[in-house]
């Protein structure tokens, strides 16, 4: 989803070129989150203008033309002590992607103010009408642009009201969900940004060392009507005047602001997750925090946190493309999952972020498992083990779904919300739908200080690290750990269930080289790929255990290679999808010697009798398996409900070099976003 990336250096002097080189770099590190269009903004060297350059597509064409722009004063400019830019990238949701609907977006045409968004405004239709009917002229068919001329519309009416306050005034007539950064000429040198429902964070960086490790939240001490002609939009309450107050170092300080760590990580670790409604702003160097209301019980302060990322961790080192890295990251990240939770030795698991909270788990009437897309399939692969070793009903919905159906949740449910990045917004909206109704709410996800990682009761950090491809690979096989983990401290006190967590913790142990083993097959499945990859269709099939892999697998050869492709039950085979199987047919089953294995068995005849020739995923030395097809992918056994760790991997691989065939973006397939921030 859209990117933001703004960079304010206070006394630190830097030519433009840096600066701009700084905003491209930054939207370069929010490629992966999927985009469309591009954008940046900077002041403008001989006049009080700015400046904003946008382009369709790549960040690499924003580059040159920002290269071909700027050409004659790349050199020859002085340093500024004091500037501040705004940089975007854009995935299209009102308006198709061109330069008019790139952002920044603008207040008119001298550039008073402009703003970069990520999230969708949902009334911005009414404020649209209201300011139309106030003379405004609206060149883009974006939601965006509502923003930058309702912050200049309230100037005109209050034009002593500071930027912070224009913003606040603005964010209060906005209905949806937002990040935002603005730019104004009006305000030289200020850069204000706020949050709701879509991620943002402040990264700081001093010579000094901090003074503070935390900002104080400001709060608005009366409130008035804001006074402006756009009624009937709710009245709203002004803050105070702050400008005594200087919060943080107000020398040689710069920060940037950003839709994710990944873009802020080279420069600093210290940061500030901004929460919904946060105005954090920056004058004469200094930051502040505002808000408008306080609620009972809220923090008096935003912490600054250190960020544990290393940059090594988001850059691609010998490999061509994220996911690939991703890919063959996996018997590392495993091993981080279980990192201090997994203790082989005396055969215990501690989950130290929901240990508090197992006595209430172990008495709810049922356990939710919510995500969507990759993480609904994590749920998928864990739930008939969750049964097994939790003794309890487990349902496993789709986030949207399951909002849809406005589906009752009760008190003594627990709510799962399964999550890579933390801030999809299906996942999050039934977080906080179930949080209403007095469910325990706990989180799993990749994504530390997340949205869905702040607002859960308790949860699991999977520690994946990041994972930049779009298609998700690496936090597959973590969330998948982090369940059978919980599973496992479950049923810790259940004596007829020892020797089952025995089996499972010793698998746990076997993974990361038997992991090592399947990334083995590698060049096994490019070879595949070139049998599959001029192909129309998949059909991935297999039950029990691994239908989570076939939904999976399917998924993932859907989103990168733009081939259709379906997991299938195998024990629906009969009910309509052999149909689909004839001589032609790329078929891929899934067979194991599992509880399900004379099953599969039939399934795998019903195909052959078809004429279908499958490629067969089996165990390792199970040649009569094998004998069922001239092409077989072997993977070493371990217990039945970690399997689908194993059998994902050789799927992530042929949907990787399906789509390197096919010329497709590994790493941003089009039309989709990594962190999918609007409903
Ligand atoms: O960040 P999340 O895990 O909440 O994202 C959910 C899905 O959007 C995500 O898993 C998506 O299906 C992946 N791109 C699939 O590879």
């Amino acid at each position: 989803m859209c990117g933001i990336f703004a960079y304010l250096n206070y006394l630190t002097p830097k030519t433009r070129q840096e600066v701009l080189d700084l905003l491209v770099n930054g939207l370069k590190r929010l490629e992966y989150r999927g985009y469309d269009s591009t954008g940046v903004a900077i002041d403008a060297v001989d006049s009080n203008d700015i400046i904003m350059v946008k382009r369709c597509g790549k960040v690499k064409v924003l580059e040159d033309a920002i290269g071909s722009n700027f050409e004659d004063a790349r050199y020859s400019e002085e340093p500024v002590l004091t500037h501040v830019g705004i940089a975007h990238t854009r995935w299209a949701t009102h308006g198709v992607p061109c330069e008019l609907n790139s952002h920044p977006q603008r207040s008119d045409v001298n550039n008073s103010f402009v703003v970069v968004h990520n999230g969708i405004i949902t009334n911005y239709k009414d404020v649209k009408t209201l300011l139309e009917k106030r003379g405004y002229v609206f060149e883009s068919e974006t939601d965006t642009e509502v923003i930058a001329k309702l912050v200049h519309h309230l100037w005109l009416q209050h034009p002593n009201y500071s930027f912070r306050e224009l913003v606040e005034q603005a964010i209060q007539q906005l209905e949806g969900a937002f990040a935002i950064a603005f730019k104004s000429n009006i305000f030289p040198g200020e850069c204000v940004a706020s949050r709701r429902g879509s991620p943002l964070l402040v990264g700081i960086r001093t010579k000094t060392r901090l003074a503070t490790d935390h900002i104080p939240i400001l709060y608005a001490k009366e409130h008035r009507p804001h006074g402006t002609s756009l009624q009937p939009l709710p009245l709203v309450s002004r803050s105070d005047s702050t400008s005594e107050f200087q919060p943080l170092e107000n020398k040689e300080v710069e920060y940037f602001f950003a839709s994710d760590a990944s873009a802020i990580i080279e420069h600093t670790n210290r940061v500030i997750y901004l929460e919904d409604d946060d105005v954090a702003a920056v004058k004469d160097g200094a930051l502040s925090i505002h808000r408008l209301n306080k609620v009972l019980d809220e923090p008096h302060a935003r912490e600054i946190t250190t960020l544990k990322v290393e940059i090594q961790q988001i850059m691609k080192g010998n490999y061509d493309y994220f996911m690939q890295k991703e890919i063959f990251e996996q018997p590392e990240s495993v091993v981080n999952t279980m990192r201090g939770r997994v203790f082989f030795e005396t055969k215990n698991i501690v989950l130290g972020g929901i240990k508090e909270y197992i006595p209430e788990i172990r008495r709810c009437r049922r356990l939710m498992l919510i995500g969507c897309g990759t993480s609904y399939h994590s749920a998928i692969a864990t739930r008939q083990l969750l049964e097994e070793l939790t003794e309890l009903p487990v349902v496993v919905e789709l986030a949207s779904d399951f909002l849809d159906r406005n589906t009752p949740i009760f008190r003594d449910d627990v709510c799962f919300f399964i999550s890579q990045s933390g801030e999809t917004a299906d996942t999050l909206m039934a977080l906080r739908y179930c949080k209403q109704r007095g469910a325990l709410i706990v989180g799993i996800t990749n994504t530390v200080g997340s949205s869905i990682c702040r607002e859960s009761h308790c949860g699991v950090h999977i520690n994946a690290g990041p994972e930049i491809g779009v298609a998700s690979t690496k936090a597959y096989t973590s969330q998948f750990i982090s369940l059978v983990m919980f599973g496992l401290v479950m049923s810790e006190d259940r004596l007829s269930l020892q020797q089952r967590r025995l089996e499972i913790i010793n698998g746990l142990f076997n993974l990361p080289d038997q992991i090592r083993k399947v990334l083995q097959l590698d060049t096994k499945v490019q070879e595949l790929a070139k049998d599959l990859y001029q192909h129309k269709s998949l059909l991935i099939m297999g039950r029990g255990y691994n239908f989570a892999t076939c939904l999976e697998g399917a998924l993932k050869v859907k989103e990168l290679t733009y081939m259709h492709s379906e997991g299938i039950l195998a024990g629906e085979l009969k009910h309509g999808p052999l149909a689909l199987v004839d001589r032609e047919m790329p078929v891929l089953m899934i067979v194991l010697r599992d509880p399900v294995y004379t099953k599969c068995m039939n399934a795998l005849q019903q195909v052959t009798s078809r004429k279908g020739r499958p490629i067969i995923i089996c165990q390792e030395g199970d040649d009569e398996t094998k004998s069922f097809s001239s092409r077989s992918l072997e993977i070493p056994g371990t217990v039945d409900c970690l399997q689908g760790i194993l059998t994902v991997i050789p799927m992530q691989l042929l949907s990787y070099h399906i789509a390197v065939l096919r010329g497709c973006d590994v790493d941003c397939p089009r039309n989709l976003a990594k962190s999918v921030t609007v409903e």
